[in-house]
């Protein structure tokens, strides 16, 4: 059966690309495949990850590059597995509901500009929640603004410190991307099917 083309952007350690690459692996991503990974950054630990697995991978400085790797790659859906950087609107309107994102809160609750890795869970230990989690959600012209696919959720604790915190959700991030991302397929089929 032919899979859907998946290209996942990176931009730092890549714990979420190796927790995709381990779910397909496991054949629980069985209708898509990882089959590009794209750096907007040459040190990014995330690269050794996916060169290790045997991914093709490249580093893109600008958005065109970008959207010319993807195209290259014959890129059907993509990842954004801690990708630092905006995505150029022409990306997406070039890939309308076949673009996703792990955002480390609930959103809609501490998201948007500004609110990216520590300064995430500084802010949610700093407003008094008891409980905070992760989001997966298809991206659009806004920051963290997309349809929500799925969230987990995670108690915090009296005491945390946002690194603890940080950590406590990172691992239920590695749990919900790939259920995110065959939700994601699943409705690219559909579509696909539909037309
Ligand atoms: C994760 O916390 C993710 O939610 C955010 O950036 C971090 C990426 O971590 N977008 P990694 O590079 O996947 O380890």
């Amino acid at each position: 059966m032919k899979k859907i083309k998946v290209a996942v952007l990176v931009s730092g350690g890549g714990t979420n690309l190796q927790a995709l690459i381990d779910k397909e692996k496991a054949g629980m991503v069985p209708q898509a495949e990882i089959v590009k990974v794209i750096s907007s950054r040459e040190d990014a630990f995330a690269l050794e990850r996916a060169v290790k697995a045997g991914i093709a991978t490249s580093v893109a400085k600008t958005q065109d590059e970008v959207l010319d790797q993807l195209k290259g790659a014959g890129t059907e859906i993509i990842v954004l597995a801690g990708y630092m950087k905006v995505l150029a609107p022409e990306i997406i309107e070039n890939y309308p509901n076949r673009i996703i994102n792990i955002h480390p809160s609930l959103i809609p609750k501490y998201c948007g500009k500004g609110f990216y890795g520590m300064r995430v869970h500084e802010a949610v230990i700093a407003g008094g929640e008891r409980e905070s989690g992760a989001t997966v959600h298809y991206v659009d012209e806004g920051v963290d603004t997309g349809k929500i696919i799925l969230s987990s959720k995670v108690p915090v604790f009296e005491g945390d410190t946002p690194e603890k915190l940080a950590a406590r959700v990172l691992e239920t991030e590695h749990e919900i991307l790939a259920k995110g991302l065959n939700i994601a397929v699943d409705e690219l089929l559909k579509n696909q099917g539909g037309q």
